[in-house]
């Protein structure tokens, strides 16, 4: 059978209970984390990609983007309250729907942490230069994109040397430094045993609250309503392809849940945590996208009539370089900052300077928890048997697993060096619709194989609100572009080769061994979670 290997709830609580970490946490430390790992490049950056999309109405993709995450949040609280342990979606799924499921969840979640953590690098290289160019130092294009690569390979797979991309080619450029640098500073900040502390990410938060409240407070007296016209130029595909790449922005929210063994009462407070930090950065976007599309106007940037040019694409970069060149003023879809382009374009250039230093000063934590999240994940994996234990191996200094936080790095090192920022986000964000779907389906089975069992969440009209959950991960997944769409199985059959030919045979679980090797595992190996010490 291939479904029968389930690890038993009861032995996850039980060692979750002998680990015995501190609980620390209350329900405001909570919300700050994850408001602290949701902030990030999709708001500072997507929120470009999401206008070349849909034009203005990436309103309501925002709103979609936010009541999936919702619905999702919902069964994530359920979950977490039931199974206050670390591992998040993985251990659930491995509790419910089995190792075979578990396992493909666990690989899902590298997508989302490791390919997210590139994302945002992505999203600060952007900031970085544009803050040095804005203080005179002209950082040079070649090395701070990688637009003329994406150009090159364009062409190499026989694309048509269009305008665009013969521009793309010549002002593009070929690797992004500054990203590599970001992911080698948060992989060696990692190794060493730093991860945030409380007070660090409190900070951090209020700098980034301070940025959007500063934006929303500047753009929306100079809302002009004529910019809301068309409201939907490429129609309602348009709303929903920009929502399932904005939905970038609210991921992060599952650190809340990731946290629970530590958190006091995480019956009350990881639900109150989860859903609090959503409802706070829905709110934030909302006003923040419309204060950009109000203030200087969001229409797409076309190639085919009613064809939109693909977002991050080295025909859009080249396009973007012709209208600048051209002398008009650079439009919303253009900038690598949406919201630093839009104070700078309305007429405040030190706030917007002042915006753009906000991003680089946080988006670095940004990075660190989805590293952080991706070395948990592969943890609890190893630990589990699934992935070979010496990737849990520990540094006999810094004790950290630096073998699976190099690989880690490594990874997100090279995707971020020649990747754009919305293909990452687009490729993360189908690992993590994956997952949260996931959690969706397993929610409804527990109630069903184990309906009694004491619920200190229980998620209100489970059989409406968790299948609206998986119908809208699923909506949102097939609205990706179609590279993005085949990410997921081709990753997920490189999953499969790894667990029938190595996995299946090693996992704890299927050799017996129910309970987690918690001196191997535990004392001393574990990474300390973000936003506790
Ligand atoms: N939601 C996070 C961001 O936008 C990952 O950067």
């Amino acid at each position: 059978m291939l479904f029968d290997r389930v690890k038993s709830l009861d032995a996850i609580l039980l060692t979750a209970e002998k680990k015995g970490l501190h609980r620390s946490l209350g329900a405001f430390q909570l919300t700050m984390l994850g408001i602290g790992a949701v902030i990030g490049t999709g708001i500072f950056v997507l929120t470009s990609e999401a206008a070349q999309k849909a034009g203005p109405g990436m309103l309501l993709s925002f709103i979609v983007a936010g009541a999936v995450c919702a619905v999702a949040a919902l069964c994530y609280s359920e979950l977490a309250s039931m199974v206050p342990v670390s591992g998040s979606a993985y251990t659930y799924t491995y509790a419910v729907v089995g190792e075979l499921l578990a396992w493909m969840v666990g690989w899902a979640l590298i997508l989302e942490y490791a390919v997210g953590a590139s994302a945002v690098a992505v999203g600060w290289s952007n900031h970085a230069v544009g803050l040095l160019n804005g203080l005179g130092f002209h950082f040079p294009s070649a090395i701070s994109n990688a637009d003329a690569l994406m150009a090159k390979v364009q062409l190499g797979l026989g694309a048509t040397p269009s305008k665009d991309l013969t521009m793309a080619l010549q002002v593009g450029g070929w690797i992004n430094v500054p990203a590599i640098l970001v992911c080698g500073f948060v992989t060696w900040l990692l190794i060493i045993g730093t991860t945030e502390s409380a007070r660090v990410n409190a900070v951090l938060v209020a700098i980034k609250i301070l940025a959007l409240t500063a934006f929303v407070i500047l753009t929306l007296p100079v809302m002009n309503a004529a910019n809301f016209d068309p409201f939907m130029p490429t129609g309602a595909t348009g709303v929903m392809g920009a929502a399932a790449s904005i939905f970038f922005a609210y991921v992060g929210f599952d650190a809340v849940s990731t946290a629970a063994e530590e958190t006091k009462n995480p019956q009350r407070n990881v639900p109150i945590g989860l859903i609090a930090s959503l409802f706070i950065c829905t709110a934030f976007y909302i006003l923040v996208a419309s204060g950009a599309i109000g203030a200087i106007g969001a229409q797409p940037e076309m190639g085919a009539p009613g064809m939109p040019l693909a977002p991050g694409s080295p025909e859009l970069a080249g396009r973007c370089a012709s209208v600048v060149a051209s002398g008009a003023l650079e439009p919303l879809v253009c900038s690598k900052e949406a919201l630093v382009h839009v104070l700078d374009t309305v007429g405040w250039h030190s706030i917007g300077r002042l915006v753009g230093l906000a991003a680089v000063l946080a988006l670095p934590s940004v990075v660190l928890m989805m590293m952080f999240g991706q070395t948990r994940v592969f943890f609890t994996m190893a630990r589990d048997g699934l992935l070979p234990e010496k990737l849990a191996s520990v540094h006999p200094r810094y004790r950290t697993p630096h073998v699976v936080t190099v690989v880690t790095g490594i990874a997100a090192t090279i995707a971020a060096a020649v990747l754009p920022v919305g293909k990452l986000a687009d490729y993360s964000n189908s690992g993590t619709l994956f997952a949260f779907m996931m959690v969706a389906i397993s929610v409804m089975v527990l109630r069903k194989v184990d309906p009694t069992r004491h619920r200190p969440f229980r998620m209100p009209l489970v059989w409406i609100i968790a299948p609206l959950a998986i119908f809208g991960c699923l909506y949102l997944y097939v609205s990706l572009p179609w590279t993005a769409i085949l990410v997921l199985p081709a990753w997920g059959a490189l999953g499969l080769l790894v667990y029938f030919l190595y996995s299946r045979r090693r996992s704890h679980v299927g050799r017996g061994n129910m309970e987690v090797p918690e001196e191997e595992a535990y004392h001393g190996t574990e990474p300390p979670q973000p936003g506790t010490r």
